[in-house]
């Protein structure tokens, strides 16, 4: 690990009888070290049972952000009414941290598709990625009395040439865990990124979806698109 003294007077400074003395050096992890660092203790981290892990671990990005949406400008119903701030008794909305890993986030994502067999070091190089990238918003739903993830959807912001090098949105991996589903958090995620899309300042925001779920999204302004979605797929 690559460490930097922080302070200026190269390691000098000057003693109570003025004269200067040799400065005992403070090291601060700085740049790769530093990162390196975090990675270490969030794989220690990702290593503990969920009852010892800190309720302040590693978020993906900054909280403030979803507690400072304008909930005003939600177009779809609540009954009852839920908000990002208010999802209902023992539930959080919140970005996703690095210690989900333990709080059942893979296992609600695998309810939508194939999660792999990737261990703790994999998920949290991936975690670090996405997070200094500062594009990826994946938000969680956390059952507070279980102690588990029950929902999940992710805003991933693009950035274009186009448009004045505008920002575009994309929505992906949207799940409910099946003993959840029906009780809008599907809804509140979802209205929940498209309007942080919007504060965001992405000049659009798009998703691909089955036939199947069109309806749902249509309820939060989404239009069926005339361009067809094309793939190829390498592996699974
Ligand atoms: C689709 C999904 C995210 C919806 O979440 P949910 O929490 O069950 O839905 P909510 O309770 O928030 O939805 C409430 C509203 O959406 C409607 N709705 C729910 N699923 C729907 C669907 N697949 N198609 C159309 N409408 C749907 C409900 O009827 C309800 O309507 P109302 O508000 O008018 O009463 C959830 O069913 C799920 O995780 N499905 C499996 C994974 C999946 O298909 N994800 C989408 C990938 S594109």
């Amino acid at each position: 690990m690559r460490l930097r003294r922080s302070g200026s007077g190269r390691g000098r400074r000057r003693g109570r009888d003025g004269k200067t003395e040799k400065r005992r050096p403070r090291m601060r992890p700085r740049g790769k070290g530093a990162r390196q660092e975090r990675i270490t203790l969030a794989s220690s981290a990702a290593m503990m049972p969920a009852a010892t892990l800190k309720p302040d671990s590693i978020s993906m990005y900054d909280p403030r952000l979803l507690r400072e949406l304008d909930w005003s400008q939600n177009t779809v119903t609540f009954s009852p009414a839920i908000s990002p701030m208010n999802p209902g008794d023992g539930l959080v909305l919140r970005p996703l941290c690095i210690t989900d890993i333990n709080q059942g986030f893979l296992k609600v994502l695998g309810q939508l598709t194939e999660t792999g067999a990737a261990g703790p070091e994999q998920f949290i190089k991936t975690f670090e990625r996405m997070r200094n990238s500062g594009d990826y918003y994946v938000t969680v739903v956390e059952d507070t009395n279980l102690g588990e993830i029950v929902a999940t959807a992710t805003l991933i912001i693009e950035h274009k040439f186009t448009h004045s090098c505008a920002k575009r949105g994309r929505i992906e991996d949207v799940v409910v865990s099946g003993e959840c589903r029906g009780k809008q958090l599907g809804k509140l995620l979802m209205s929940t990124l498209t309007l942080l899309s919007k504060r965001l300042n992405c000049y659009k925001i798009t998703l691909e979806c089955l036939p199947k779920n069109v309806a749902f999204y249509e309820k939060f302004g989404y239009l069926v698109s005339e361009e067809n979605y094309m793939y190829q797929r390498f592996f699974n």
